[in-house]
């Protein structure tokens, strides 16, 4: 399936650098969307996984797996709920403040954040990555009531985790050929080490 073959290669390129920080954990999938991405990641390695968004996208594969609603300033969860929260191409998908937003996740992690955004790089014509982000989610995650709203710099994206009060244990960019580039940020409570 066009859909599976494209989710899997997204997780494949992310893979080696979050492996080791879900394997065994619990982990929230925060705009989980179709929820395809957290179940192919969930037969990758041993996790316990849960969903959660603002609104209902999910594919029937994932339907046994636990989710809840979310309202868009608010989890529906009791703080330091889950090990892990996977935030995996959100940020510019929001509606709110994205340092709203990333306080939210610091109250119901426990000890990771893993967020994962498509950032702007020099030379980049912002209008064609709009245009091809808005195509793809129509074949991801049809009937998504949010689409992109803004793209924001590795920059502004730092300074979003350091207001949130966040620290950045772990940083890496995949570099994409004429399009944005996606980083991989692990984020943690209070500063550690590598
Ligand atoms: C592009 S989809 C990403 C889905 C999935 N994370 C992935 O990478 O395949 C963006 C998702 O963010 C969700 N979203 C937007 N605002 C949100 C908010 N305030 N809280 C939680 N989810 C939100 C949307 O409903 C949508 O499912």
């Amino acid at each position: 399936m066009e859909i599976d073959k494209f989710i899997k290669k997204s997780n494949d390129m992310f893979f080696p650098y979050i492996e080791k920080y879900i394997r065994n954990k619990s982990v929230l999938d925060v705009g989980c969307g179709s929820g395809l991405s957290a179940l192919f990641l969930f037969k990758q390695v041993p996790c316990k996984i849960a969903l959660t968004d603002i609104e209902d996208l999910r594919d029937k594969r994932v339907r046994n797996l636990p989710f809840k609603l979310a309202s868009k300033n608010k989890l529906s969860y009791e703080n330091d709920s889950f090990d892990v929260l996977i935030i995996q191409m959100i940020l510019h998908h929001l509606k709110i403040d994205p340092v709203t937003f990333l306080k939210e996740a610091y109250r119901v992690t426990k000890e990771y954040i893993i967020l994962i955004e498509e950032v702007l790089t020099e030379g980049i014509d912002v209008k064609e990555a709009m245009r091809i982000d808005k195509e793809v989610n129509k074949k991801l995650h049809p009937g998504l009531s949010s689409p992109v709203q803004r793209f924001f710099s590795e920059e502004e994206v730092k300074q979003f985790i350091k207001k949130a009060g966040l620290q950045i244990k772990k940083e890496d960019i995949v570099l994409v050929k004429g399009y944005l580039s996606f980083k991989v940020f692990i984020l943690t409570k209070r500063a550690q080490g590598n």
